[in-house]
């Protein structure tokens, strides 16, 4: 996908203040750390559109970002970031599910999880929200840089098992090599309905 322009548009601290959009929206979730906001710029090829930190907690509001005039694409907290404090984490949680609930035009939600760790409770309770709610997701196992060539689909299919998903449900990224990014288009493509 040609990516023509990519705009910051708001950031959001709480559900009433959620974006009801004119275009389709992808989110992008995942554990503290996990390589959301960088994914983000890589695709979007942009260096700085979202904030990244090697300090997890970065993000710590929703995001949006327009792209191309066409679609949206929204930076979410990450869960697990216990150093926020239990209320500050309590709050992130309730806002991400408020947004993945009552967002209507929410086309595909992109579950992050860096391909080198074992999922958690955490990343389980969100696949097992979105499976429960209807919601389209798919996985992006982040941060395969860190694996050599020959690992990347090791790991990616003990990723997938353990989550109880095939590889048809995860794309393997890397934002440091700009990894995986064509399929993640291919993917936002097949759900806007148009060649972009
Ligand atoms: P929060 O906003 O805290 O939830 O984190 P995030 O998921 O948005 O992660 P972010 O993009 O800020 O990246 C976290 C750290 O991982 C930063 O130090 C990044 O440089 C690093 N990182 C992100 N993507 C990659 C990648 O593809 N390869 C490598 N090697 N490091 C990465
Ligand atoms: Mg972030």
């Amino acid at each position: 996908m040609k990516i023509t322009s990519a705009k910051f548009i708001t950031t959001v601290a709480k559900a009433s203040d959620l974006l009801n959009t004119q275009f389709k929206e992808f989110a992008f979730v995942g554990r503290s750390n996990a390589g959301k906001s960088s994914l983000i710029n890589a695709f979007t090829n942009r260096s700085a559109l979202a904030k990244t930190s090697s300090t997890p907690g970065k993000t710590k509001h929703i995001n949006y970002f327009l792209i191309n005039e066409n679609f949206y694409i929204t930076d979410l907290p990450g869960y697990g970031y216990h150093k926020a404090g239990k209320s500050e984490e309590e709050r992130w949680v309730k806002l991400i599910d408020e947004y993945l609930l009552t967002s209507k035009q929410l086309s595909c939600v992109f579950v992050l999880m860096d391909i080198r760790h074992k999922p958690n409770i955490l990343d389980k309770q969100m696949l097992t929200f979105l499976h429960y709610y209807n919601i389209p997701f798919m996985v992006l196992a982040t941060k395969a840089d860190k694996l050599s060539k020959s690992q990347r689909g090791v790991y990616a299919s003990k990723l997938a098992q353990e989550v109880g998903l095939t590889l048809n449900n995860l794309i393997i990224t890397s934002s440091a090599l700009k990894l995986g990014l064509e399929k993640l288009g291919e993917k936002i493509e097949e759900q806007i309905g148009q060649d972009a």
